[in-house]
């Protein structure tokens, strides 16, 4: 081999290609992977990008993913289902290090601290792989910079379901680039709705009984302290819209930050 191959820059098959890095199944429903991040890609944490594989015509089949990883992050982590008859992740569920996807590098979303007005208490509010975006904002020190109190509230039918966040929320405190800006200021109130756990039901009836403020001690939602962030299916997104509203919070945007922000986790 002459010392001109050696160096010879590998020739991408794919259209904005990234190498996968790790993969970690966490159930027969639920991965996360990492790849490799573009140089070019900035994008502010809470933001979704277009990522997928090629289809079988031999045009790129991409959907919607949430970044997971936060900003600083040299490589990019996401957290996916596994639809069996689904179109990507039928086949992106296969993937193993090594392989390349194709991600184009044009972040976009609601779920980011520009959309919010200063407040005290972060909410977040996240069901299934709702999580994604705020697995990314947790992990962000400005999320802690900004707020006196986050409270991150997610619910999944499964124990098993929930392990892929209560792991991200364990490794915080022990952070060497996080931690200390998480302190004491991060409360977890895990759910679920089927299997039995120390904390069950979903996410609004906790809200609306009062049972997730009793069990935290905080005190009602106020628009004038509290801000939200709501990530699901638009079952759950409109009814935290109508609890929130009912709080007297209103929705914000990037042109327009107000009280809380809402985003689908998935269409259908
Ligand atoms: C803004 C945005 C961000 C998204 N971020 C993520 C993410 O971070 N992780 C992720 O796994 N998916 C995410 N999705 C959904 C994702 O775009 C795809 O729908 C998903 O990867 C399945 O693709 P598919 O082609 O296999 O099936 P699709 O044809 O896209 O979906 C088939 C059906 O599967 C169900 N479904 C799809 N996605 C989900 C899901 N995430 N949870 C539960 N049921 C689902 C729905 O009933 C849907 O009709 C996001 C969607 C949007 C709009
Ligand atoms: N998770 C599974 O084991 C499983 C298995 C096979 C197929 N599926 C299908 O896959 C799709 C997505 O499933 P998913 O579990 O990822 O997401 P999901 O159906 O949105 O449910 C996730 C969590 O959100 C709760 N939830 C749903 N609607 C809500 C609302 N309006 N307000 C408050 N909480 C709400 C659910 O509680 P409830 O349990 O009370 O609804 C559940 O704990 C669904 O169509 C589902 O039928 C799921």
């Amino acid at each position: 081999m002459t010392e001109q191959s050696k160096i010879a820059p590998v020739v991408k098959a794919l259209p904005d290609a990234q190498t996968v890095t790790a993969v970690t199944h966490w159930t027969d429903r639920l991965f996360s992977f990492r790849c490799t991040r573009p140089r070019s890609l900035r994008f502010r944490s809470g933001e979704f990008v277009m990522l997928g594989l090629l289809g079988d015509t031999g045009k790129p089949l991409l959907r919607a993913y949430s970044i997971a990883s936060p900003s600083w992050d040299e490589e990019l982590e996401f957290y996916s289902i596994k639809v069996p008859d689904g179109p990507l992740t039928s086949r992106l569920q296969h993937i193993q290090p090594g392989d390349e996807i194709i991600l184009r590098p044009k972040p976009v979303g609601t779920l980011v601290h520009d959309a919010l007005l200063p407040g005290k208490r972060l909410w977040l509010f996240a069901t299934g792989t709702g999580i994604a975006p705020f697995a990314s904002l947790l992990r962000d020190p400005e999320t802690f910079e900004k707020f006196e109190q986050v409270i991150f509230m997610h619910t999944c039918r499964e124990l098993a379901e929930l392990e892929y966040g209560r792991q991200l929320v364990e490794s915080l405190p022990e952070d060497p680039l996080i931690g200390e800006f998480v302190g004491n200021k991060l409360l977890y109130y895990p759910t679920t709705t089927q299997d039995q756990s120390p904390h069950m039901g979903r996410i609004t009836d906790n809200l609306t009984s009062g049972k997730v403020f009793a069990d935290l001690g905080l005190p009602p939602l106020d628009p004038e302290i509290d801000r939200g962030m709501v990530c699901g299916s638009l079952d759950f997104n409109t009814d935290m819209k109508t609890i929130l509203e009912a709080a007297g919070l209103r929705e914000g945007a990037n042109s327009e930050p107000a009280e809380y922000v809402v985003e689908k986790a998935f269409v259908g």
